[in-house]
């Protein structure tokens, strides 16, 4: 078991997944939370399954990161949803999802995470998306929901200040990942990212220096914010 703990949301697939198995590279002990469950095997990743969208369900969450540390290094704001229609056609229940995944799931992980903050060491990384800057056509619920979580975070961020901790949005533009699965076959996902893309910039941000902060960085495919 390493010295290093850290809680990375959605890390049965895509982005989330990918983190794990870069910060287990990086003598992270990880825990990896989803509904499903990841196929990572490491002897320091420690697989939860829960809903985030279910307070109950984030406290037993950490009921299960206390039987093996006090505190947490980095906690990883990945799980998230996105479905793809226009406003006209999307029913208010996946509207609400996207609210209850997206916002009030990191609500619960960061209101019961505060039990692990180390202080002047505890890095928040919330994978949001440039959803969260800019209005995208067919994404009305996505992008509702990114938009209300940068409103989250920056209240977080402040009430947390005391305590030195940091917070980093990462909010990129598409990346090739099992997200796009479900959505209109015509999005092309050769000019997506790549998750290593992605990796890079994270890499860069959870081994900057201490003194330096990263409130929000965006970055985009060459090509445009939009896969469609
Ligand atoms: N791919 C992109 O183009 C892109 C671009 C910008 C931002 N993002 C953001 O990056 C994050 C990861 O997306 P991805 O592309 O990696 O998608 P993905 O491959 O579909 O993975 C989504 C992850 O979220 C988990 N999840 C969803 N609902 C959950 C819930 N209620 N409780 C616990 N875990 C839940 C899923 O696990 P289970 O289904 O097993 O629960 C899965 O592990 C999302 O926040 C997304 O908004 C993605």
């Amino acid at each position: 078991m390493s010295e290093l703990f850290a809680l990375v949301t959605g890390s049965s697939s895509g982005i989330g997944k990918e983190i794990c198995t870069h910060l287990l590279k990086n003598h992270y002990t990880v825990f990896g939370v989803s509904r499903r469950g990841s196929t990572i095997e490491h002897e320091n990743y420690i697989d939860i399954l829960a809903d985030i969208r279910d307070e109950l369900a984030v406290e037993d969450m950490y009921k299960i990161v206390a039987e093996t540390t006090e505190g947490l290094d980095l906690i990883i704001n990945a799980a998230g949803i996105c479905v793809i229609s226009p406003l006209h056609e999307t029913p208010s229940k996946e509207f609400l999802d996207h609210l209850q995944t997206n916002v009030l799931g990191p609500f619960h992980v960061l209101k019961h995470g505060i039990e692990f903050v180390i202080e002047s060491v505890t890095h928040v990384i919330n994978i949001s998306s440039i959803a969260s800057r800019v209005g995208l056509p067919d994404m009305g619920a996505y992008c509702a929901s990114k938009f209300a979580l940068s409103g989250l975070i920056g209240v977080c961020s402040k009430e947390w200040k005391s305590m030195g901790v940091r917070f980093t949005n990462l909010n990129p533009g598409a990346i090739d990942t099992p997200l796009w699965d479900n959505a209109d076959s015509a999005a092309p996902r050769e000019k997506m990212m790549k998750i290593a893309d992605f990796i890079n910039i994270f890499n860069m941000v959870i081994n900057s220096s201490s003194d330096v902060e990263f409130p929000d960085i965006s970055f985009l495919p060459r090509e445009g914010v939009s896969p469609q």
